[in-house]
């Protein structure tokens, strides 16, 4: 493996319009024009993609060089003079629209894009005001394609929704199929009906692709746009809420530089409606936390909740249980003793410009679909390998996997053991970590975790001659019960082999909630649950004792993957009571809940920033200027490992717990516009293993929470582990403490 180069970047100097610009070697003439506020009408431009330059609309004079050159995909050179404006260039991009509208229906008044589309607008600043000529039109229905609908009589072939759908999110359903003035695009996944293609209909231009729930509902104009953060995956992108008359129409985003989860996008029907100040319930909350002994929450509370939790749990000693974000905090807090630091290295940013990516431990494209986007845009990019280790293999990743290393379900310690050693082989350590990897039975661990020892040496070598490595863990590894250990061997590839790590955290609120909380793990006495089931429950579900508001019914800030503190905001009303009027009423004291965005734990990596000081914006580089980047805290050292544990395997009927790509909590499950069954997944070998069939109803127990699900075989699964959804029993937080396999006795009432 090669550390990473560190190459300044060459400096140039352009003129565009009279005006001196300096840039960077490598930059386009639209990027540097861009920067320079100097404005070049561009129809297949998107900044987030690779040039598509089927538009022609972005061309320019470049002095010296004959004909005129594409802005958007020539890097500028030194020295060069540019015009982005005279009578000519504005004579062929006039022509380039006039072609655009040859039989296209303008059929304004009633297509969803009026008031938004990119055709509409240039058609009037080129002036052009009729239809000239025409030619036959074909017979192009309009097609249905599940979340979106097509229609290609409105398509301007500009490609950006086959580019997104091939390097962003990576479903590769959409493609140009060709036939001159008769191409269209096609979808050929569509049995999979994709949800991440609302992502596609995000960037199109024109009224082509449209939001099949949002379709003939409203007109762009008269929709309030209120920007916010999401709430459900734990990537912190950005979205913008539009309403109209008090409810949400649509979720939209900055699509030209950041991408939406399809939680985000449908999951929007989520608010706790109709609330009223309900003063019995109040009172009896009051009571509940008088008595109360501990406090149980789900990942979806704000930092500020967090916040106020912890000043009640540090003035009334409750204890704060929240499972998967403690799991989480532990693994962090091991991991910080080998690299010194609070936080893992790695982003978003340098995961998509990667070379190598290795992932372990997280189904990825359900658990954080953003980080597999980023994986992907790395494969599409920069050609990167990607080496998927999980014991299962996920038909999702299949595009872009070069190499997916299967292991046994319960040897996550060996693996990362494994790995370590592997990577770790050619590179300087300090005695004691090189002799801890000396001791490793490789030959063990090996056989135990089934992964041969040619396989690692193909990713060893696989990565020879590479630069720019991401590692990318998750949740199997938060809950394993080694974690602590596990996280100390992954941070030895972080410290000593510049890998950029990701430790994907648990999603909604999971990272902030790890961050602010000195959470406990046992459940003492009475309870009060908040959006999980206690003694006493404050839920935004709408189904405890007192109401509380959703994410969409209240500022504050999150915490995402990004290590990224980004604000919410008040999106749909809300009459009830909130957390901050139970705490006042406990001795705290703060006007609005909003008041603790800049108290939050400055020695947690937080700062002492105002809500409303928060900025929310991309720059015209796409640089995010949202919210604050959490800092990087110094933490002791302790470079002490143990020896790997003895693996106890799984054998006989395995199912692990995995939600859908869409689902991550009891609020997505509680969305209609993201309607899911849950059913038990698993392959025919699993069937055939554990005598089901298709249609079956079973029971199950996992950590004493029971299961009755119908099971369904799903013909992309392999392998003898079923997938086992949770969202829909987000109540039950003793079962998200749990590792993820575990072996059950599966009991059939029914078929
Ligand atoms: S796509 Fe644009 S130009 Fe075409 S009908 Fe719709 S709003 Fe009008
Ligand atoms: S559907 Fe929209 S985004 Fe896709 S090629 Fe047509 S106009 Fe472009
Ligand atoms: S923006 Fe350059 S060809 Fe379309």
């Amino acid at each position: 493996m090669s550390s990473a180069r560190n190459v300044e970047p060459k400096a140039i100097n352009v003129t565009i319009d009279g005006k001196a610009c300096s840039a960077v070697f490598g930059q386009t003439i639209l990027e540097i024009a861009r920067e320079n506020d100097i404005y070049i009408p561009t129809m297949c431009y998107l900044t987030k993609t690779l040039p598509i330059a089927s538009c022609r609309m972005c061309i320019v004079d470049v002095e010296g060089v004959d004909g005129a050159i594409l802005s958007c995909q020539e890097k500028a050179t030194d020295g060069a003079v540019i015009n982005t404006h005279n009578d000519e260039l504005f004579k062929e991009r006039q022509s380039i629209m006039k072609l655009y509208n040859v039989n296209h229906p303008l059929e304004c008044g009633v297509c969803d894009k009026s008031g938004e589309c990119d055709l509409q607008n240039k058609t009037m600043e080129f002036g052009v005001s009729g239809q000239n000529f025409t030619t036959k039109e074909p017979h192009r229905p309009v097609q249905n394609w599940g979340v979106i609908s097509y229609d290609p009589a409105l398509c301007i072939m500009c490609e950006k929704c086959v580019r997104v759908s091939t390097e962003i999110t990576g479903d590769e359903a959409l493609k140009v199929k060709f036939g001159g003035y008769s191409s269209t695009i096609e979808n050929v996944k569509q049995d999979a009906n994709y949800k991440t293609l609302g992502e596609a209909a995000a960037v199109c231009p024109v009224g082509a692709l449209a939001d099949s729930r949002f379709k003939y509902t409203s007109n762009a104009w008269e929709l309030k746009q209120i920007p916010s953060t999401c709430p459900h995956c734990g990537a912190g992108h950005d979205v913008i809420y539009e309403t109209k008359k008090g409810e949400i129409y649509r979720v939209s985003n900055t699509a030209e530089f950041s991408t939406m989860c399809s939680a985000s996008r449908y999951g929007f029907d989520i608010a706790n409606k109709d609330v009223k100040k309900d003063e019995t319930a109040f009172k009896s909350a009051l009571k509940a936390f008088e008595s109360a002994k501990t406090v149980v929450f789900s990942n979806e509370i704000s930092n500020e909740e967090a916040h106020i939790l912890q000043k009640l749990k540090e003035s009334r000693g409750y204890n704060l249980v929240s499972h998967e974000a403690r799991a989480f905090q532990k693994f962090m807090a091991s991991y910080g003793t080998i690299t010194g630091k609070s936080l893992y290295s790695g982003s978003l940013e340098t995961l998509s410009k990667s070379r190598a990516v290795i992932v372990v431990g997280t189904r990825v494209n359900d658990d954080a679909p953003i980080v597999k986007y980023h994986i992907n845009m790395a494969s599409k990019w920069h050609r990167a390998r990607v080496a998927y280790m999980h014991p299962i293999e996920d038909v999702e990743m299949k595009n872009i996997v070069t190499q997916f290393i299967k292991y046994e379900a319960g040897s996550e310690e060996g693996v990362v053991a494994l790995l370590a050693d592997t990577l770790l082989k050619d590179i300087e350590l300090p005695e004691n970590i090189r002799a801890i990897l000396n001791d490793l039975d490789i030959g063990n661990l090996s056989a135990e975790s089934n992964i041969g020892e040619e396989e690692l040496e193909a990713l060893r070598k696989s990565l020879i001659k590479k630069v720019g490595f991401s590692l990318v863990v998750g949740a199997d590894l938060y809950a394993h019960p080694r974690a602590e250990n596990i996280a100390k061997l992954v941070a030895l590839l972080e410290k000593y082999a510049g890998f950029n790590v990701i430790c994907v955290p648990p999603a909604g609120n999971g990272m902030g909630i790890s961050q602010i909380c000195d959470l406990d793990d046992a459940v003492e006495g009475s309870t009060i649950g908040y959006n999980v089931q206690g003694d006493f429950t404050l839920s935004a579900l709408g189904n405890g004792d007192l109401d509380m508001p959703s994410f969409t019914q209240q500022e504050g800030t999150l915490t995402s993957l990004t290590k990224r503190v980004t604000s919410m905001n008040v999106v749909l009303e809300y009459g009830g009571y909130v957390l901050n009027d139970i705490a006042n009423e406990l001795g705290l004291d703060a006007d609005y809940t909003i008041e603790y965005t800049k108290a939050l734990p400055v020695s947690k990596g937080f700062k002492s920033v105002e809500f409303d000081d928060l900025t929310d914006y991309f720059d015209a580089k796409g640089n995010e200027h949202r919210g604050y980047s959490l800092d990087n805290v110094t933490v002791d050292t302790d470079a002490s490992i143990e020896e790997v544990a003895e693996i106890n395997g799984f054998d006989g009927t395995v199912i692990y717990n995995c939600n859908p790509q869409e689902h991550f909590s009891a609020f997505t499950a509680k969305s209609n516009n993201l309607t899911k069954e849950a059913n038990l997944l698993g392959s025919q070998q699993f069937a055939t293993a554990a005598k089901l069939t298709d249609g079956d109803t079973i029971c199950y127990t996992i950590d004493g929470v029971k299961f009755t699900r119908v099971f369904k075989i799903d013909t992309s699964l392999k392998g003898t582990i079923a997938l086992n959804p949770t969202f829909d029993m987000g109540l039950s937080t003793a079962l998200l403490s749990s590792y993820r396999f575990s072996k059950v006795d599966l009991e059939r009432v029914g078929s």
